[in-house]
């Protein structure tokens, strides 16, 4: 009986966290189209030991994708319960799993530092304040790649168009860091 009511309770919280994720974000549960994975995977060219970051990872799809290479490690990050025990679910039963966490958390307050790239699809009112996050903790050289959207006022290293769409991805080189005397988001 106990157990039955815990689960329920659980699946509450689950469910009022999904309607808080979108009404705090505003960012539909969108995934990058699985046509792009592939070349979004060769692009980035992710090298054995480095860390990718997906900033708002949904079910997961993408970050696996990334995983496959031989020894990349992923953290997915995700505000919405629902949304974040799907990705978690798909993640175990992945190949990818011992590389890969499923984290149900807000991607605002993670620590970005030891990360080589942070992948993001998320609406554009949204990326200045990430882009100011990765200058500020990520090492410089590192990553920051924006699916569909670009990062207001900031030149990308690189713009790659995938499929028919031509739909871009924005990879920018994070040289240096932000004024250290940047309050911390
Ligand atoms: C457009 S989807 C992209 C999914 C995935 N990155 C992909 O490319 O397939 C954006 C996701 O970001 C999540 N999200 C939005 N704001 C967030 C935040 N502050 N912290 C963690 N996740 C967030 C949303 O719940 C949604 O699942």
């Amino acid at each position: 009986m106990w157990a039955v009511i815990l689960v329920f309770v659980f699946l509450m919280i689950l469910a009022l966290s999904s309607v808080f994720a979108l009404a705090q974000s505003r960012v539909p549960v969108v995934r990058t189209p699985t046509q792009h994975l592939d070349a979004i995977t060769t692009a980035l060219a992710l090298a054995p030991g480095s860390l990718v970051v997906d900033a708002g990872c949904a079910d997961g799809r993408l970050l696996r994708s990334l995983c496959r290479r031989e020894g990349v490690r992923g953290l997915g990050l995700e505000l919405n319960g629902g949304v974040w025990l799907w990705a978690w679910a798909r993640t175990r039963l992945s190949p990818v799993r011992d590389r890969v966490r499923i984290r149900w958390a807000d991607l605002f307050r993670q620590d970005f530092e030891e990360a080589d790239l942070v992948y993001a699809f998320l609406m554009p009112h949204l990326l200045p304040r990430l882009y100011d996050k990765c200058a500020e903790e990520m090492r410089p050289g590192s990553l920051l790649a924006t699916y569909l959207f670009e990062v207001p006022g900031r030149d990308p290293e690189r713009v790659i168009l995938l499929g028919k769409r031509k739909d871009p991805l924005h990879i920018y080189r994070l040289e240096r860091a932000a004024s250290p005397d940047r309050p911390k988001t």
